[in-house]
């Protein structure tokens, strides 16, 4: 498996909703950081669905190289 393109060295801070469903872009390619666009078409990637389960503001990972995705777990620090 290719390793994901890095699509930022921060993460990105999204407000989400309780109940909904949230696509994150696993390849790096997408032009709609941190979600899918559907740019992984041909790669080995797939998204992954993130399903919030309350309203908060969560720090989903753009760098692709967290160990705990969709989230940042501070792994662009060693990039
Ligand atoms: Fe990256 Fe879909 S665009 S996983």
């Amino acid at each position: 498996m290719t390793s994901p393109h890095i699509a930022g060295k921060e993460p990105i801070a999204v407000p989400v909703k309780p109940g909904q469903s949230y696509w994150w872009c696993a390849c790096g390619q997408s032009k709609k950081q941190p979600f899918c666009d559907g740019s992984h078409k041909g790669s080995s990637f797939t998204p992954i669905e993130f399903k919030s389960e309350s309203d908060r503001t969560l720090y989903f990972c753009a760098c692709k190289h967290t160990k705990h995705s969709p989230l940042c777990d501070g792994t662009h620090k060693t990039l």
